[in-house]
């Protein structure tokens, strides 16, 4: 039997939505993408290309896997990220949309030929870190987490976007060990979803992503309280910082990170108009009279 590239993409979407997948389109194009190895455009300009038996076999196995709730991501592998493309697998939280409000207040704070350095806490596949070394070629920056797997993940992406020597990537817990006064940045995308809220999650999320990366203890809060005194510690004076935040977690981010003496904190929304992101500064020295 033969299949072209625009049958099997009509029968692969509608194999995901019998199975309640929720954009069956989207995730049946990105799994023909990989299995038939061609690009998106291509299934749109040479859409009466064959797939060989092969191909057509790897996509059934993607059909299926995806149908048992596995993310797209995880099943190809991949995920696009701001600009950049990043491996990805079970070790890691795949990459979101969301995050991308990050790295764009990071750009425009800091221009692109400027010499700064950077801390990534929780850096997972290297997502926030590798986005901005990628688009700041002065910059460097060390990433830190608490996962082995997840390193690995994403040293193979500095490593894929050569990046490796100006990304060093550190198997940690958040800050213990750095130096105080060290950093010109520190981001962070932390987990930050209440423990109970996990188990209500798609199991997209609940299965199939690492709990290190999701769970923000009893009120989704425990992260933070830890990270926003140590982040000031580290930053140098006059040094940003931003945060990912739930949406519902901006008065209590920012009262955190007041607290720990931090300046002008604002929370900067995200593309759905959710608040996404908690950014300050460490106040400058006072410079005497
Ligand atoms: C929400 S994920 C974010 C990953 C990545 N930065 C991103 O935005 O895609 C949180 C990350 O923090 C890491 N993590 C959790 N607790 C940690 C700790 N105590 N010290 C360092 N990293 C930790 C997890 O392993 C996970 O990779």
């Amino acid at each position: 039997m033969t299949l072209t590239l625009v049958k099997a993409w009509t029968a692969a979407k509608d194999r995901l939505k019998d199975a309640g997948i929720d954009q069956p389109s989207i995730d049946a194009r990105l799994m023909l993408e990989v299995a038939a190895g061609v690009t998106r455009t291509e299934i749109v300009t040479d859409p009466y290309r064959e797939l060989s038996a092969e191909q057509i076999a790897t996509l059934n196995a993607y059909l299926e896997r995806r149908a048992r709730r596995e993310p797209v991501s995880h099943i190809i592998g991949r995920k696009g990220f701001w600009k950049i493309l990043l491996q990805v697998n079970k070790n890691v939280l795949t990459p979101r949309p969301e995050t991308e409000v990050i790295v764009d207040e990071v750009l425009k704070a800091f221009p692109e030929h400027m010499a700064f350095s950077m801390l990534d806490l929780g850096v997972g596949s290297g997502t926030i870190l590798l986005a901005v070394l990628a688009e700041r070629p002065a910059a460097k920056g060390l990433g830190i987490d608490a996962s082995s797997e997840a390193l690995a993940v994403a040293r193979e992406n500095a490593a894929n976007l050569d990046l490796n020597t100006r990304a060093a990537l550190l198997h940690g817990d958040w800050t213990t060990g750095l130096g105080s006064d060290s950093f010109d940045l520190v981001v962070s995308n932390p987990p930050y979803i209440p423990t109970e809220v996990i188990d209500t999650l798609e199991p997209e999320v609940r299965i199939h992503e690492p709990r290190l990366a999701l769970d923000g203890g009893p009120d989704g809060l425990a992260a933070y309280r830890e990270l926003a005194p140590e982040i000031l510690r580290v930053l140098k004076p006059g040094g940003l910082f931003a945060v990912e935040i739930g949406y519902d977690q901006s008065q209590a981010v920012e009262a955190l990170f007041r607290a720990a003496g931090a300046g002008e904190v604002r929370t900067v929304k995200d593309l759905s108009t959710h608040d996404r992101v908690v950014l300050g500064v460490k106040n400058p020295l006072e410079t005497p009279a």
